[in-house]
């Protein structure tokens, strides 16, 4: 079938490099003689009329280096369970997203986005719908990909942050915790807590006990240290306890995750007899300038989804094994997390260099 018309969206939560591939789609699309009509809001622009505009080239130029999404996007659009303000509750709008597709011409979808968006994105391919996903999420948690756009952002951020942060921790002697994304993956913490020479680093593969948090601490202490930075990832929970919620989830919205930093430095001030505070970095790690780093994987990543539009490969996303950019299943990424390995080499070389997880293993100086 020849391609002529194509659509494109960014759902779920935005991370730096969204706009850089939808810049690198039109692009490459235009030059290879394909339309690309951009979509809003994630699904819901397919869901109503009125939400779509052509994109030409002109469109995308200077978009490279901009964080957030030029098409808007939604982390609570599921058209199989879409939330409506009346009281008829969730009504599944799925069928309305493939009229629409075709009353708006499309031939094929480029839809960017996190596990969420690419499990609806495989249930719409398999209603006849040629899809190709584009992994996204700073929390670097999709399965098939080494590497998201945006993760190395985030990373910078916060590493950034917990500089700063030394300052004051130095300057009161005090215990300062950070809490970054990754609500169920803590590769953002692992990263920036290393690169930026934290002494704890808690994330959700690995429970916690406050207590062995604390000794860590005094023993620094003892040793001379007078402050210690803790980085914490907001998804990290304690041996046998639950994750910190703000707000349950539904069908249609994930569950908001915050508050364990405070909790931490609540109870490690009692524990330790330090002053403690908190920092929540929150969306400020996902906004800003991309990283170049991200802005290539990002232009990487929109110029193999269009190759497999123009080769007819669909129902895949495009994903980073280095040195390729290679496609994987959609069926295979939806729904899923690329959590931390415990035997991973950064959590070993970290727990060598005296960094606790929480945990009771590790070194001492
Ligand atoms: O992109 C994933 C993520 O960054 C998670 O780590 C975090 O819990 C979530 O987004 C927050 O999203 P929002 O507050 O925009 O719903």
């Amino acid at each position: 079938m020849q391609i002529r018309r194509i659509g494109v969206l960014t759902g779920g939560g935005d991370a730096p490099g969204l706009n850089a591939v939808i810049r690198a789609v039109v692009k490459s699309a235009c030059n290879s003689g394909i339309e690309v009509v951009g979509i809003e809001d994630s699904f819901d622009g397919l869901i109503e009329s009125g939400r779509t505009r052509i994109l030409t080239p002109k469109d995308v130029t200077g978009i490279l280096r901009l964080g957030g999404t030029m098409l808007g996007t939604t982390n609570r659009g599921n058209p199989f369970a879409y939330p409506v303000s009346t009281t008829d509750g969730k009504v599944d709008y799925s069928t309305r997203v493939t009229e629409n597709f075709h009353k708006f011409g499309l031939d094929a979808l480029v839809v960017i986005g996190g596990d969420g968006t690419l499990a609806i994105a495989h249930r719409l391919s398999q209603n006849g719908i040629p899809i190709v996903g584009v992994p996204k999420t700073i929390d670097n948690d999709i399965v098939g990909t080494v590497s998201c756009f945006g993760f190395d952002t985030a990373v910078n951020f916060a590493t950034d942050a917990i500089d700063r942060l030394h300052s004051t921790a130095e300057a009161h002697h005090r215990v300062m915790v950070v809490e970054v994304m990754g609500r169920y993956s803590g590769w953002i913490a692992l990263y920036a807590g290393v690169a930026g020479g934290a002494d704890v680093i808690l994330i959700p593969e690995i429970p916690f006990d406050l207590n062995i948090v604390a000794a860590r601490l005094k023993e620094r202490e003892r040793l001379g240290a007078r402050f210690s930075i803790v980085v914490a990832a907001e998804g990290a929970m304690p041996v046998g306890g639950k994750v910190s919620l703000l707000a349950e989830g539904d069908a249609a919205t994930a569950e908001r995750l915050g508050g364990l930093s405070a909790t931490c430095a609540r109870q490690l001030e009692t524990l330790t007899g330090k002053e403690a505070r908190y920092v929540v970095l929150g969306h400020l790690q996902r906004g800003g300038t991309p990283t170049s780093h991200d802005r290539v994987l990002a232009t990487r990543f929109g110029g193999k989804a269009v190759e497999c539009v123009r080769n007819g490969e669909f129902d895949v996303m495009v994903a980073s094994q280095p040195p390729e950019i290679v496609t994987v299943p959609l069926e295979t990424v939806g729904g899923k997390q690329k959590r931390v390995p415990p035997d991973f080499d950064l959590i070993r070389t970290a727990r060598a260099l005296g960094i606790t997880f929480g945990d009771g293993i590790g070194q001492k100086c």
